[in-house]
């Protein structure tokens, strides 16, 4: 039987969020095909996302992992332009039904990340998406993992300029979930 394709579209500079990307897709290796697809700033020409590719490879996925460090107290500008150049399948519904979740870093402990996986769970929402968090009580974790306790998506923060293993734990549990769940709704 075919494996379920999960599709994880991020942007990141200086690859905390890449790093964040690659142990999500660990994490559902095995239980998914899984696409890497990383925004890039030659994707945007004048102001506007025009990497058709990527959007086709979202067309085809079970199941969409959305990354972005927060800039700013939300999505980076050029994830948002990723996100505005998906409303022609918007007004189709081309993605509903599909899984969703959502992965962020920040600077800080309490850097505002909540809001850009807020904005996800919007985003995820205006296409008909089904939203994946974490079922991973902060705090309570005998591994460490969801350190920052958020539910609604994978939060993060960088200690001593690095991403703690933890986080990187919790990327690949994210990615195992999002597996299992695109298995399931298949
Ligand atoms: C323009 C800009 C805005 C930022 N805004 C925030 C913020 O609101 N909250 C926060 O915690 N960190 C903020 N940061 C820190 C980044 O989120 C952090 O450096 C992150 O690791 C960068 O991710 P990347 O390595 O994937 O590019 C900001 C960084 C930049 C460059």
């Amino acid at each position: 039987m075919a494996l379920p394709l999960l599709a994880i579209v991020y942007f990141s500079i200086s690859g905390t969020t890449e790093n964040l990307a690659h142990a999500v897709a660990r994490g559902a290796a095995g239980t998914a095909d899984v696409a890497l697809c990383r925004i890039t700033g030659d994707d945007i020409v004048s102001g506007r996302f025009q990497n058709e590719r990527l959007l086709e490879t979202i067309d085809r996925a079970d199941a969409v992992a959305f990354g972005s460090p927060t800039y700013m107290g939300g999505p980076a500008a050029q994830f948002k332009a990723f996100a505005d150049a998906s409303s022609d399948r918007w007004s189709k519904q081309a993605w509903a039904n599909k899984i969703a979740a959502g992965f962020t870093t920040g600077a800080c402990a309490s850097g505002d990340q909540l809001h850009t996986l807020t904005y996800f769970t919007i985003l995820g929402a205006q296409h008909g998406m089904l939203w994946c968090g974490l079922d991973i009580p902060g705090g309570e974790d005998r591994d460490g993992r969801n350190r920052l306790g958020s539910q609604l998506g994978l939060a993060t923060h960088l200690v001593d300029g690095a991403l703690p293993w933890s986080d990187l734990n919790t990327a690949e549990y994210l990615g195992q979930r999002l597996a299992r769940m695109a298995s399931r709704n298949g």
